[in-house]
């Protein structure tokens, strides 16, 4: 059998990760690993940050330090949230190491004495005052196409237009706020077309069995052709291109990132880690979400064929993206839950995100998470099925028992009906995980406990108990053993309560190999000691009963007179006072979001009308007047009917201003009107003139007053 290798996109080390990035790589890999190593597979499960790139060098610098500090703070929190929520991986190590840098400087070092790049040279804008090409992101000036002054180099953050520096009107470099000019400069490409016909063999021909999203990305990409990829950029912040003439340029932070799988795999297995990526018995899977796909499935494919040697991805079972509350997360406007607030905020509850995170996998298509689903996972799926099934179990067999399983005695129907339950289940789980249908292998597993916490409602041991203890007893067995498959079949997902449930029934687990045997330790290597360890730590502690993916489904997992411990709760209610709490903060940021939306519309300034000669303006007759009555038009919700004194005569205007005024807040207003427009009959009424007013970009609207008070039939012009 294969060995596997699983990747997880590394996250850039710029913000902490939330649960998007969760249900969309992390969780789903986890349970992946978790599986292949309960049914004995070897595996090694690798990760770290993403250090390089020029967000990270805009944070530093708008935090007033260094790129290193910032990626310093940010791994560790990373590296702290995936290990709070049981994502153990072999390594989590970072592009920003020295074993990277050699490593990837190697790595291009080989393309390039090869022949596989080409050069070219482009014009780049360039700030003359600090010396330095300036990346896009680098450049700020209006968007063309909304006036937002603000807009980036290669993005407008207001409209969400996606642009080019030059199309910005006038530009000014962030960093010293000078014009930048265009320079000449040379970089380093990787020539994608060449490699067209031999991707569309790989990918097209030979790899119809990748989820539709990613395949059809990728035929979508080859259909349209590939162009050359620049692999270098001018900045200061990365690893140095490693040739000569190339001083003050960088790797492209996405040629480096995909090479941090291999350095991370040499920092732990620098003895070994050949055999995960150059041997054929290796299966190479990345765990990804669908923005990074033509980078996994395109470019670094290309990059590991340019160089050779190396195995190529056996699949990428890329994930949609999850929205929150309805809306699309959003780092920069704070719209997210972020993993480690999540922990700090519900101890104890990680299994409770994994669950809900992978009920909802944004699978196949972009799903959304709430907290009310959220918490009616928790209360009426983990807590109420699973949970209180196991808690039955125990707490049973430690009345009637004394916490021993009891002696199973002939099987009736209804017992070999839920005992019928397990295999096919199981059968439809490995079928589902096989295929990476985490979703659906979650609903397998929670059939399980469905089936028995059923089978102890129907066959209430409580009740047998007063007659025949022999039939509890069986009961109880049978309900026990359920128990113990829910521990086998719940480790992927649900790891933090599937260790519970092994120390009740007083069981261990089998998951998987040390891969670190005689390699020395490093400071982003997995540390059982450390206690981030759920299946190493489990290695350690002897147990009698093992359990392992094999015993899933087996008859009499735990033999009669097994001890089991004492009962123990696997889930907590969540109250609704946690879950209001958290829908009112997402609710501040929701009102705060709107209100500055409504006041950059207030902002927004129409484009001025066409010119209008001074005869045309002399022809309209626009005076003082003051309204001496006020009422509202009966049965219409916009019209006032004011009566106005305009010093030549009373007359009545009929004005949609309702919406912005009381007849009582323009009662004795002084105000402007248009006198000589045509009278007009409106409801009824005849109305002539009309008032002036002021419109803001937002729609709100105020009535136009002299500053001081003036006699009534002053003339305006
Ligand atoms: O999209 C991202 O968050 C990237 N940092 C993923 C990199 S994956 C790999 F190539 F390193
Ligand atoms: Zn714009």
């Amino acid at each position: 059998m294969k060995r596997t290798l699983v990747t997880c996109a590394l996250p850039y080390a710029n913000g902490p990760v939330h649960i998007g990035h969760l249900a969309g790589v992390y969780v789903p890999a986890d349970i992946y690993v978790r599986y292949l190593r309960m049914r004995g597979e070897d595996v090694l499960y690798v990760c770290g940050s993403d250090e390089h790139g020029v967000p990270i060098t805009i944070k530093a610098r708008e935090q007033g330090c260094s790129p290193q500090d910032i990626v310093d703070k940010y791994h560790r929190l990373i590296r702290d949230s995936f290990s709070g929520l049981g994502i153990n991986f072999d390594i989590y190590g970072r592009t920003s190491s020295a074993v990277h840098a050699d490593n990837a400087s190697a790595f291009f070092r080989k393309l390039y004495e090869d022949g596989k790049f080409v050069t070219r040279e482009s014009e780049q804008y360039y700030d003359p005052q600090a010396e330095t090409f300036l990346a896009d992101r680098y450049i700020v000036g209006t968007c063309p196409r909304c006036g937002n002054p603000n807009a980036y180099g290669d993005q407008c953050e207001k409209c969400g237009a996606t642009l080019s520096p030059d199309e910005l009107l006038d530009p000014k470099s962030k960093l010293s706020g000078a014009q930048p000019v265009r320079k000449k400069t040379t970089h380093w490409y990787l020539p994608l077309q060449d490699y067209e016909r031999w991707l569309g063999e790989w990918i097209l021909e030979g790899h119809k069995e990748w989820r539709g999203s990613v395949y059809g990305q990728c035929k979508s990409w080859l259909d349209g052709g590939l162009q050359p990829r620049a692999v270098t950029r001018d900045l200061d912040w990365g690893v140095p291109v490693p040739v000569e003439g190339a001083e003050g340029k960088v790797l492209y932070v996405w040629f480096d990132a995909p090479i941090g799988y291999i350095s991370n795999t040499r920092e732990l297995l620098p003895q070994s880690w050949e055999q995960w990526w150059k041997s054929e018995d290796t299966r190479l899977v990345h765990f990804i979400g669908k923005d990074n796909i033509v980078f996994h499935c395109i470019v670094f494919p290309s990059m590991l064929k340019a160089h050779g040697g190396y195995i190529l991805p056996d699949n990428v079972p890329a994930n949609e993206f999850l929205n929150l509350e309805g809306d699309k997360i959003s780092t920069s406007r704070g719209w997210a839950v972020w993993a480690h607030e999540y922990l700090e905020q519900f101890p104890g509850k990680e299994d409770v995100m994994r669950y809900a995170l992978t009920a909802n996998a944004p699978e196949t298509k972009d799903n959304d998470f709430s907290w009310k689903d959220f918490q009616a996972r928790n209360n009426n799926e983990l807590v109420a099925i699973f949970g209180n099934f196991v808690n039955r179990a125990v707490v049973l067999t430690h009345k009637y028992f004394g916490g021993k399983v009891p002696a199973c005695g002939s099987l009736s129907e209804v017992d070999k009906e839920m005992l019928a339950d397990i295999p096919a289940l199981k059968a439809s789980m490995e079928e589902n995980l096989a295929h990476f249908r985490f979703r659906e292998a979650l609903k397998d597993a929670m059939g399980m406990a469905r089936a028995g916490n059923k089978y102890i409602s129907d066959t209430e041991p409580w009740k047998a108990a007063k007659t025949d203890l022999a039939r509890t007893a069986t009961i109880l067995n049978l309900s026990l053993q359920v128990c113990a498959d829910l521990a086998v079949a719940f480790e992927p997902f649900t790891p933090f309560a599937a260790e519970k449930l092994r120390r009740m029934l007083n069981v261990g687990l089998d998951a998987g190999t040390d891969h670190r045997k005689g390699e020395q330790e490093t400071e982003n290597t997995y540390r059982p000691d450390e206690g981030r360890a759920l299946h190493t730590g489990e290695h350690a502690t002897p147990a009698a009963i093992r359990l392992s993916w094999d015993v899933l489904g087996r008859p009499q997992i735990l033999p009669a007179g097994h001890g089991i411990a004492e009962p123990e709760l696997l889930f907590a209610k969540i109250e609704d006072e946690a879950i209001a709490a958290q829908i009112a903060r997402l609710e501040a940021i929701r009102k705060q979001k709107e209100e500055e939306a409504r006041l950059q519309a207030a902002m927004q300034v129409p484009a001025q009308k066409a010119s209008c000669s001074f005869e045309d303006f002399e022809k309209m007759d626009i005076r003082t007047a003051t309204v001496v009555a006020a009422e509202r038009v009966p049965k219409t919700d916009k019209l006032l009917k004011l009566t106005i004194d305009t010093g030549m005569d009373t007359r009545v205007i009929v004005s949609g201003i309702a919406a912005f005024y009381t007849p009582e807040q323009m009662l004795g207003r002084q105000i402007c009107i248009l006198a000589n427009l045509q009278p007009r009959v409106i409801r009824g009424i005849e109305s002539r003139g009309m008032i002036l007013m002021a419109r803001q970009g937002d729609g709100r609207m105020r009535f136009i007053t002299p500053q001081e008070v003036l006699s009534n039939g002053a003339q305006i012009g």
